[in-house]
């Protein structure tokens, strides 16, 4: 791992280049689909104010651990693991699990936001914002698969060809364009009658709305939208140059991350309220259809200009969207590189192929298997038939591996190889200003969270305690 670093340090200044491409992997369809929707499903304020502390005090411990854990070892997830002891690979294998799980059902709504790009370019706006339009395209179609197979064509390729530093060079335009007109957006469909309501639920915390439900939901977003939990930041870390300073970059990549969140949803709930007419209604109704259904109606309101804002903004995150799913589809390549030592062609096409057939078992849970409910059958969650596949592998993965990998990691670097071990790694190169933050967080609240807001969450979904 600390070789295919190289090439990047010699062509990117140091910290600059930490960022970006930590930036640009964290910023994706986490901000701009996961994030809104949950905070509508969520009371709006109640679930932003639980993320932003989340992300300032866990996320940030958890951030500098594997960062640090990754430049002190020169390893991805797994080999930065064992380097203290094999038998720590344990936690280096379950993070590396999450990103197999995320990367097929991320491939599907990448294939829904490439059909949305595409349609705003040969169909009236007022087609697209038609309530029929996104149901039509995903329950009953088998263009959904095709849309899908393009998406995850595009992240293979450009693997493949590694041209990855290009798309990631052309991001540092976009990404600046996708904020731009995410404020101009939020600007006009807060001018939406109705939309006043939605902004005060989404900015007003309801303490009524609290519950285990929605911290444990708030905890698994941060982790996938910071790209932690899976291995991800380790192996960033691995390419991180000694002399730079790893907190200040840290802090950056979250203050990145978040603002884009929270400017989709600033983006997308007011303007859900407006549409549905009740903060009540959004939140019954909020899942992952929330974005394709409301701002396709917020661009018809832009009249002649609608077309033309739903292509960009689509394509905007689309490319948001590729970006963060190549930093998945490469860890996944690196991870069956490592293991099978059969070298990089052998292990794209491996990780290629389960992309595509488990993408194809994703996306098969919204139409042929539309009635297999794992999350009922299994887990006994919600009422049966509520829940689709894609449901089922965003809860495995959102709500029980990266809590339990969160957990696993802060009792190995509190407990096992102690923080002092990373703190000395930090202060390498600079000052570390959150060190008692760091070292409280992970060696006592942070685990202790964990452990209390899932055994919570499983009694209330179990009936056993009301929160
Ligand atoms: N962190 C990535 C995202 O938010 C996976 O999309």
């Amino acid at each position: 791992m600390a070789d295919s670093a190289k090439p990047a340090r010699a062509s990117w200044s140091g910290k600059w280049a930490f960022i970006l491409a930590a930036a640009a992997s964290a910023v994706g369809l986490g901000n701009m689909w996961r994030f809104p929707y949950l905070a509508a499903k969520y009371g709006g304020g109640a679930f932003l104010l639980v993320y932003i502390v989340l992300v300032v005090t866990f996320g940030f411990a958890l951030m500098m651990a594997e960062s640090a854990l990754g430049r002190k070892t020169g390893q991805s997830a797994i080999g930065a693991f064992s380097a203290f002891g094999k038998k720590f690979a344990i936690i280096g294998i379950l993070a590396s699990a999450v990103p197999f799980i995320i990367t097929p059902y991320y491939a599907l709504i990448g294939g829904w936001v490439t059909k949305y790009m595409a349609s705003y370019l040969v169909q009236p706006a007022s087609e697209i914002a038609d309530g029929a339009f996104f149901g039509g395209f995903i329950l009953q179609n088998a263009e959904s698969y095709v849309w899908m197979l393009l998406f995850i064509a595009a992240v293979v390729l450009i693997v493949a060809f590694g041209v990855k530093r290009g798309i990631e060079r052309v991001n540092k335009v976009l990404m600046p364009a996708l904020i731009v007109m995410s404020l101009a957006i939020s600007l006009f469909a807060l001018t939406l009658p109705g939309a006043l309501d939605g902004l005060a639920y989404y900015l007003v915390p309801d303490f009524s709305k609290f519950s285990a439900e929605l911290v444990v939901a708030a905890m698994g977003q941060m982790f996938f939208s910071l790209s932690l939990a899976m291995g991800i930041m380790i192996t960033y870390g691995s390419y991180f140059q000694k002399d730079q300073d790893l907190e200040h970059s840290v802090r950056r990549i979250e203050l990145f991350d978040t603002g884009i969140a929270i400017l989709a949803g600033l983006m997308i709930i007011p303007a859900a309220v407006a549409v549905s007419g009740s903060a009540e209604e959004v939140a019954t109704h909020a899942g992952p259809g929330l974005m394709f259904g409301v701002l396709p109606q917020v661009f018809t309101g832009f009249g002649f200009a609608a077309n033309a804002m739903g292509f960009l903004f689509f394509a905007l995150v689309f490319f948001a969207a590729l970006t963060s799913c190549i930093s998945l589809f490469e860890t996944l390549v690196s991870i069956v590189d490592d293991a099978t030592k059969k070298g990089r062609t052998f292990a794209i096409m491996v990780c290629a192929t389960f992309v595509v057939v488990m993408g194809i078992i994703v996306n098969l849970g919204y139409n042929e298997l539309l009635s297999v409910d794992l999350m009922y059958s299994l887990f006994g969650i919600g009422e049966a038939g509520n829940a689709q596949l894609l449901d089922f592998f965003d809860f495995l993965s959102n709500t029980i591996m990266m809590p339990l990998v969160a957990l696993l990691t802060c009792i190995f670097v509190g407990w096992i190889i102690k923080p002092k071990t990373l703190i000395a790694e930090v202060k390498q190169s600079s000052k570390f200003s959150g060190e008692k933050l760091f070292v409280v967080m992970i060696k006592y609240i942070a685990p202790v969270f964990v452990v209390v807001i899932l055994v919570a969450y499983v009694m209330n979904t179990a009936g056993i305690i009301a929160l």
